[in-house]
């Protein structure tokens, strides 16, 4: 969601007549985007804005705009920070282009805020409408990867885990009408857009009521399905809670959906799961997985994980440990309880598990999946793979000089594996298919093979 906010206000401040630079130093503006999911992403944001303050100190006309979730969880509070011109919140952002000539035009005209006042009021329904216009009007590939677009198919969330701050800074679930969503993929596939990924915080509560019918995720699955050009179409993110099977159906019975489910658990133990306000059990969200196994074939998944959740003890942690090794994950994400202030956790748990516990937890979880993935990834080697490339890896010592005509590249599979191999940068924004070498617990290497590509199952093949 960030990266594509990012992703828009430069569009737009690009055709505003702004360019980018490399260096804060040079800057007239910095606008920083910030996320408000746990206290460390905040943190960081608050020590760019130290340095910011250093920087002001010798080029006092910059201007500092803080956008996004933190800007609309502390609103004011953030604008008295000495280095803080502008705070713009998520809901706001298509006003970042005026009120950052505005500011440029008149260092004198001081601070200015544009959070939305009533998050979780009705009246954000008009705020998605400009939301949606200007997500139209600056849509491009420009800052993707090349060939690959997000495309927002929702806003907000209506889940109010108990943990996260999102529902309170992003608002209430609002689906965006399944006619614009098409008529921007398709706007993307004639600008050669060849992946798309339909976004949302719970992406298959996409719902949209129109006439005597309801659009669901799946629909939309067949309808971008439809578009020509478009040859991979991912969704993110998934809540395990009300999974409807038909999205399942799409994804085996639709060449172009990508086999792949980013659906976080958080945890194994269903104490900890009803703490949470998730609205499943480990064994619900198994046999989800199960289902998604026997429906799809060889689908990947990816899990999201809290470790620390006030009270959540040894057995808890290990109900989630085991859970991981039931769930044969791609690829897990584990993060140690953050407190964050306003929701239901904070205000009725204490943060009773110790720092070094959380961090223990995290370590150990992250070790048993690396173990399981390292041995089930194994199964590539010797295998032709195809993917998407999305340019040079980010080892400048082997894709730079003396491997000019061949430095090392990264591309991903339908199933999101990272494939590490050599070729020529051209190779950028298309389809290649490699034959793997070696394998690693996150990472396939391998070289160009020859021959044409399949699509989709490619790894079974
Ligand atoms: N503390 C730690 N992790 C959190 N997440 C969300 N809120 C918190 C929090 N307060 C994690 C969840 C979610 C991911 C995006 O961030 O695992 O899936
Ligand atoms: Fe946060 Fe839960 Fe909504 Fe995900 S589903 S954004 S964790 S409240």
């Amino acid at each position: 969601m960030n990266k594509l906010d990012s992703s828009l206000v430069a569009r737009a401040l690009r055709e505003a007549g702004f360019a980018v630079v490399e260096q804060a130093t040079d800057a007239d503006a910095v606008i920083i985007n910030t996320c408000s999911v746990r206290a460390h992403a905040e943190e960081r944001v608050f020590s760019h804005l130290g340095h910011l303050k250093h920087i002001r100190k010798t080029r006092p006309q910059t201007v500092v705009v803080v956008m996004g979730c933190m800007a609309q969880r502390l609103g004011r509070r953030l604008l008295e920070h000495e280095a803080v011109d502008i705070v713009v919140g998520p809901g706001q952002i298509p006003r970042i282009p005026q009120m950052l000539a505005d500011a440029i035009a008149d260092r004198s005209a001081g601070k200015h805020i544009a959070v939305s006042a009533e998050i979780r009021a009705a009246g954000s329904e008009s705020e998605a409408r400009r939301l949606d216009e200007f997500e139209a009007a600056f849509d491009s590939d420009e800052n993707h990867i090349k060939s690959q677009a997000f495309v927002r198919v929702m806003r907000g969330c209506n889940n109010f885990c108990s943990y996260c701050v999102v529902p309170y800074v992003r608002g209430p679930e609002i689906s965006r009408p399944p006619g614009a969503i098409m008529e921007q993929i398709r706007k993307l596939a004639g600008g050669g857009i060849r992946q798309v990924t339909l976004l949302g915080q719970t992406v298959n509560s996409y719902e949209y009521p129109a006439g005597d019918r309801t659009y669901y995720l799946a629909d939309l699955l067949e309808m971008a399905s439809a578009i020509e050009g478009v040859r991979w179409i991912r969704v993110i993110t998934s809540h395990p809670g009300k999974f409807d099977d038909s999205i399942l159906h799409a994804m085996a019975g639709l060449e172009k959906v990508c086999p792949y489910l980013h659906l976080p658990a958080q945890s194994g133990s269903d104490e900890i799961l009803k703490a949470m306000n998730r609205h499943y059990t480990a064994a619900e969200y198994l046999d989800l997985l199960g289902r998604a196994r026997e429906i799809v074939g060889d689908i990947a998944i990816a899990g999201d994980f809290i470790v620390g959740f006030p009270g959540e003890t040894e057995a808890d942690f290990e109900a989630t440990a085991e859970l991981v090794r039931r769930a044969c994950y791609k690829n897990i994400f584990v993060f140690k309880y953050s407190p964050r202030p306003g929701t239901h956790a904070v205000k009725k748990l204490a943060d009773s598990v110790p720092y070094e516990v959380k961090q223990r937890r995290n370590g150990e979880l992250l070790d048993q999946q690396n173990e399981i993935a390292a041995d089930y990834n194994m199964r590539f080697v010797g295998r032709d793979v195809e993917v998407l490339v999305e340019g040079l890896s980010k080892k400048p010592h082997l894709n730079r000089a003396e491997h000019e005509d061949n430095p090392q590249l990264i591309g991903r599979t339908a199933t999101d594996y990272i494939v590490v191999f050599n070729g020529p940068e051209s190779l950028t924004g298309t389809f290649a298919k490699v034959r793997i070498g070696k394998t690693t617990a996150l990472t396939l290497f391998g070289e160009v093979a020859e021959g044409p590509c399949y699509n989709k199952n490619s790894i079974a093949s």
